[in-house]
Formats: C-alpha cells, sequence, structure tokens
C-alpha cells in the first residue's frame, strides 16, 4: 500500500541533500517516506491526497516536557505576573497534589496534553516525571508516561520533596530504591541542577548512578542563575543541557566541544518574565541547538511549539529557519534518534501540514492556528479522520 501526498506548496525536508522544495510531492510506504521530489516526477501509488499548495514540515519532535501532574499553579502564575519571582520551590506544591491524584486521573491529564502537542505539530515528544519525588509515585509517573511514549525521563532529582529528612538521605533515595524501581520505565535521567535545587556534587552523585542503571542523562542546567549545570552536563556525556538561560563563555565553549545538545525552553522565559537565552551566541559558536516546549504546570502551561518557535524568532534571533531545524532536527539530536526529525528516504513519514505557503508563517504569524493536519507513522492522526 503506497499513498502519494502531492501538491505540497512548500516542503521543508530539512534534509542535507534535498533542503526546501516548491511544488513537491512525497511517497509514504509502510509508515516511512519512500519517495521525495518534484511533484511533477512523482510515481504511481495505491492511492492519492492533494494538499492543494500547503506547505509541509516535519512533526515537531519536543525533547522536553513535564506531563505526568495534577492540579495547576495559576495563582502563582498570577502572583508571579504581579512581581514574584520564579522559584524552584513552587515545585512542591504540585508534588502534592500529584502524589493524592488517582492513577487514572493522572492519565487522563497526560492524555489531554499530548492531544494537545498533536494538535500543535508534534508527533514525538519526552516526557518526565519528577513531581512525585517518593519512589511509588516517581514508578506510577513512570509507568504512566511510557504508555504515551518510548522518550521517558526519570526525574527523581527535581528539588528535594517537604518530607525528606535530609538532602543527603533524599539523595542516597534517588540513587537507591527510588531509581531501581524506576530504571526499568525510563531511557533518561535527569537532574535539575540549580539554586534551591540540586548542587554540581549532588547532581555528579544521581547521574553516575543513572549511568550504572543503564540510563543517559540530561540536565536542567543555567535556568535560574549561571552555574555548573551547563559543563557537568557536558563533562558526564549528557544528551542535552537544558534551558541554558544563564551562558557564560566556558559554558558555550564546552558546548561547541562536544555533542551535547542546547535545549532551549523559551515558553519557560516567557512563563516567568525571564531573559531568554542568547541562542545567537551558540548558534554562531556552532554549538547543536534544539527548542522544545518545557510544558509543565509551574514555569511553563503551554504545548505550543509554534509559540516556541515565534519567540525564538523574534526575541531570540534565530531565523526562521534555524527555528524550525531547532524543533525538528534539534529535538531529534536531543533525543540521539536519527529516525525522525526530518524528511527523507527511509525516514518516519512523520509531518504536519500548514495551513500557509511556508514555515516562515509560523513566526510571521504568532497565535495563528496555523497545524491543519498532524501525520505520524504514514497515518493522519490529527484531525483524526472520520470513522467509516
Ligand atoms: O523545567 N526547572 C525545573 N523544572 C521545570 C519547572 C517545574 C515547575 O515549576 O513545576 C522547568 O522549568
Ligand atoms: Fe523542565
Amino acid at each position: 500500500m503506497s499513498t502519494l501526498v502531492t501538491g505540497i506548496g512548500h516542503l521543508a525536508t530539512q534534509d542535507d541533500e534535498l533542503g526546501e522544495l516548491t511544488n513537491a510531492a512525497l511517497v509514504i510506504e509502510g509508515g516511512c517516506i519512500g519517495w521525495i521530489g518534484a511533484a511533477i516526477d512523482a510515481p504511481d501509488c495505491d492511492e492519492q491526497v492533494h494538499l492543494g499548495s500547503r506547505a509541509v514540515i516535519p512533526g515537531f519532535v519536543d525533547s522536553h516536557a513535564h506531563l505526568v501532574f495534577a492540579g495547576d499553579r495559576t495563582a502563582e502564575f498570577a502572583a508571579r505576573m504581579s512581581g514574584q519571582a520564579y522559584a524552584a520551590g513552587g515545585i512542591r506544591t504540585t508534588v502534592a497534589a500529584t502524589r493524592a491524584a488517582s492513577t487514572d486521573s493522572l492519565r487522563a491529564n497526560v492524555r489531554r496534553l499530548s492531544q494537545e502537542l498533536l494538535r500543535a505539530g508534534v508527533t514525538t515528544f519526552e516526557c518526565k516525571s519528577g513531581y512525585g519525588l517518593d519512589v511509588a509515585t516517581e514508578q506510577r509517573s513512570l509507568q504512566i508516561a511510557e504508555e504515551f511514549t518510548d522518550e521517558t525521563t526519570f526525574l527523581g532529582a527535581h528539588v528535594i520533596p517537604a518530607d525528606a529528612s535530609d538532602p543527603a538521605a533524599y539523595v542516597e533515595l534517588v540513587c537507591g530504591d527510588m531509581l531501581t524501581a524506576c530504571a526499568p520505565h525510563a531511557r533518561w535521567i535527569d537532574v535539575f541542577c540549580d539554586r534551591g535545587a540540586f548542587d554540581a556534587e549532588q547532581a555528579r552523585t544521581i547521574i553516575a548512578a543513572g549511568q550504572g542503571a543503564g540510563l543517559t542523562p540530561r540536565l536542567h542546567a543555567n535556568q535560574l542563575e549561571p552555574g555548573p549545570g551547563i559543563q557537568l552536563a557536558v563533562e558526564m556525556g549528557a544528551a542535552s543541557a537544558d534551558h541554558c538561560t544563564h551562558l557564560s563563555p566556558a559554558d558555550i565553549d564546552a558546548l561547541a566541544n562536544s555533542n551535547t545538545v542546547a535545549t532551549l525552553l523559551p515558553l519557560a522565559e516567557f512563563s516567568t518574565r525571564a531573559i531568554y537565552p542568547d541562542a545567537r551566541r551558540l548558534l554562531d559558536a556552532g554549538v547543536r541547538v534544539a527548542l522544545a516546549t518545557d510544558c509543565n504546570p509551574g514555569s511553563a502551561y503551554s504545548t505550543s511549539m509554534p509559540l516556541a518557535i515565534a519567540i525564538a524568532v523574534r526575541d531570540m534571533r534565530m531565523t526562521p529557519a534555524e527555528a524550525l531545524f531547532a524543533a525538528t532536527v534539534g529535538g531529534a539530536n536531543a533525543l540521539q534518534r536519527d529516525d525522525i526529525g526530518r524528511l527523507a528516504v527511509g525516514r518516519r513519514a512523520d509531518f504536519t501540514v500548514l495551513n500557509a505557503p511556508s514555515y516562515v508563517h509560523l513566526a510571521y504569524r504568532p497565535g495563528v492556528p496555523l497545524i491543519e493536519h498532524v501525520w505520524r507513522n504514514g497515518e493522519q492522526v490529527w484531525p483524526a479522520p472520520a470513522e467509516d
């Protein structure tokens, strides 16, 4: 069974060889791209879909999201907009609500947010634990997350919970019983290495334990203040250093000389009214950059990759092409995946149809719902096709 998708006005493949095509078409076979090129050269297929000159981009890869939680933090957000600063301690409010929530209600919340992500054009997302902070709730969080994605991350080291006897005992718990219960349900380990959370020594201990259990690290680093997180991420061979809001020249050098991706999360700076990371300096230094949502109830309660792109272009001086690349290939790099992020023969047929003539409109028309259809594994998944 083959499907020809034609009438593509503008196709951003993100592939080195093909780049951007106009009047393009692609063929889907077995969930992957079987052929891609000029519409006029397209082969015959079993069925055909005509897109009426709309633009097509690869599905977004959201490499940083915290979706397993209960409750919200409306009051904290309102207080912040009246001048209060964001602090890591707010996480404990969500921990209390998450521990008290039923598994069904936590699952329903992840389902709701994963649908929101899909409607925003996201075809692959990462999902962290980190609002349980006890063995049972962290494990339960990851068991729910793995129902929705393969990219699950153990974040038992989000903050030290209110009921911990002392920080050292909590670090021991995270590296011991909690890791044992969580590792079978996670691919990644993350630590929030920042003011009010974990210091470099604690983070190093936790990451090493995670690596010992077969998990690959990714780190929350340098969100709230300058610090050791980014260089620690590089030193430990992390797949990505996330936030990178506060960057020193040594941080940029370390990233530029590594395979660690700098994952920028502008929706967090937007919703905490913080400065944006210096994406320009990172890109000019040759650092590999990803853009992700950071969707969570505290610092960034948004699933909108298009809004993240618009901010990256407007306020972080990324070009529209750089922002699209970071939201697709960048996310795939941050998740160490090469089957997604680009549209090329043999890659997964994960793509988004925009009600626009090109991807530039994602930034040019901020806040406008341009995502018309989303395809994953060669099937249209949003809007869900009507049942026969
Ligand atoms: O990435 N910084 C740490 N974790 C989240 C925020 C969590 C929260 O405030 O609930 C973040 O911004
Ligand atoms: Fe985060």
